[in-house]
């Protein structure tokens, strides 16, 4: 008993060649398109860092100010005594804010943009509410640990 084999012929291995180099060739073009359309996560690294003594802190009084991974930020107590961190770049043009006591809000002075204790927006062009920092209390000492989602 004699069993046979499908004979690859030229023409066939040929047109498989040409098959896989072209397979090949359009996951060559589609590849960076896929990657731009997802593209790998960054990984955040939220460093954890120091800002102060909880119990030095009055409710809407004064900021702590401080950079955070090169950024400035600063951190406040609400009225209920919860603390608050925000990066104090305005969302508007990216403008410093400035934490006003007297009058309870983070001014922008370059559009007259202002941001309540809690961060949202309350007057001006800005877009978007700052960019609040996650505030870590361990046993009165607050630490920013990277943001708020
Ligand atoms: S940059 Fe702050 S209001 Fe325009």
């Amino acid at each position: 008993m004699t069993e046979e084999h499908p004979r690859l012929t030229r023409r066939a291995f040929l047109v498989y060649l040409l098959g896989l180099a072209g397979a090949l060739g359009l996951a060559g073009l589609l590849a960076p398109i896929v990657r731009y359309a997802y593209p790998v996560a960054k990984a955040q690294v939220a460093e954890k860092q120091k800002v102060a003594e909880k119990s030095t802190l009055t409710p809407l009084g004064a900021a702590v100010t401080f950079d955070y991974q090169e950024a400035p930020a600063a951190l406040i107590l609400l009225k209920d005594g919860t603390p608050k961190a925000f990066y104090l770049a305005c969302t508007h043009f990216g403008c410093i804010v400035k934490w006003q006591p007297e009058n309870t809000i983070f001014y922008c002075p370059c559009h007259g943009g202002a941001f309540a204790p809690d961060g949202t927006v309350v007057a001006g062009p800005p877009p978007k509410p700052l960019v609040e920092l996650k505030v870590v209390d361990e046993g009165g000492v607050l630490f920013v640990e990277g943001t708020v989602a």
